[in-house]
């Protein structure tokens, strides 16, 4: 029997990139997944389609997160699919924006918006989500390996991301007596959209980049989906408050 059958998982920001490869690894293992996204409808569907083509069980979900009323949006889709009182066993906060500038040039706007995305949305689907997920269920939030270096060009973005690392650490002691696991995974430099404009195309960044990593190429989404899909196993069933390093040991 795959590893979650009979589960439930919850992707955001599914329907591209990390998001993406999780949701299909998390479908291979035999989860049913839903998968969120916020705007592009298409890839959402590709998204299923790629999981249900290779006989696993996934659906949409359309939400955008980190504005009024997400939460609701995203519970009400939901349920329209599942059902009100159906589980999410394996929550994973993946959905990210980047806020890629230095102190002088962030913005008010951008500052909140980063936090929205990234931080607020995490900490309230959660919030939600706990009361339908069954004892022993998975959280796990998808991180940056820029919360353990200065990162002063993307400064807004690290700390929308180490504040998840406090979030983790105090969640997990506090679902520890449900065996709820909360753990998150640190990518470095993956090949997705949200680094289309600086690395596809350029081989000197792209160079760069991968020889940043111990392991000499730049990450693929599926590099993190792996440590994910580890994560929401009963082969991690001893892990939590955990941060794993999934940046192919970069110095980024
Ligand atoms: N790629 C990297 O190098 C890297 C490194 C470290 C950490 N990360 C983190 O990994 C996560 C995924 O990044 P990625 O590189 O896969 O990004 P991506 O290729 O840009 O994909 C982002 C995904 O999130 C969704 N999304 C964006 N804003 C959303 C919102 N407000 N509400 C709901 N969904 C939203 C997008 O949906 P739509 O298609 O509808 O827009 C898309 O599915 C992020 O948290 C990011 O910070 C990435």
């Amino acid at each position: 029997m795959a590893s979650l059958e009979g589960k439930t998982a919850l992707v955001t920001g599914a329907s591209r990139g990390i998001g993406r490869a999780v949701a299909e690894r998390l479908a291979a293992d035999g989860a049913l997944v839903a998968v969120n996204y916020a705007r592009d409808e298409a890839a959402a569907a590709e998204t299923v389609a790629a999981i249900t083509k290779k006989g696993g069980r996934a659906f949409p979900v359309r939400a955008e997160l980190g504005v009024p009323g997400d939460v609701d949006a995203l519970f009400a889709a939901l349920d329209r699919e599942l059902g009100s009182d159906a589980p999410v066993d394996v929550l994973v906060h993946n959905a990210g924006i980047n806020v890629s500038a230095v102190i002088e040039d962030v913005t008010p706007e951008m500052y909140d918006r980063g936090f929205a995305v990234n931080t607020r949305a995490a900490f309230f689907v959660t919030r939600r989500a706990l009361a339908r997920m069954p004892d022993g269920g998975r959280i796990v939030t998808i991180t940056s390996g820029v919360t353990r270096i200065a990162f002063p060009e993307g400064i807004a973005y690290a700390m929308t991301k180490g504040a998840l690392d406090s979030f983790t650490l105090a969640l997990a002691k506090h679902l520890g007596p449900r065996g709820i696991t909360v753990n998150n995974v640190a990518p470095g430099i993956i090949d997705t959209d949200i680094n289309a404009g600086w690395l596809r195309g350029d081989a000197d960044a792209w160079r760069a980049s991968a020889a940043r990593a111990a392991l000499g190429r730049v990450g693929e989404p599926s590099d993190v989906a792996d440590v994910v899909a580890f994560l929401a196993s009963d082969d991690a069933r001893w892990v939590t408050g955990a941060t794993i390093d999934a940046t192919g040991g970069s110095d980024l």
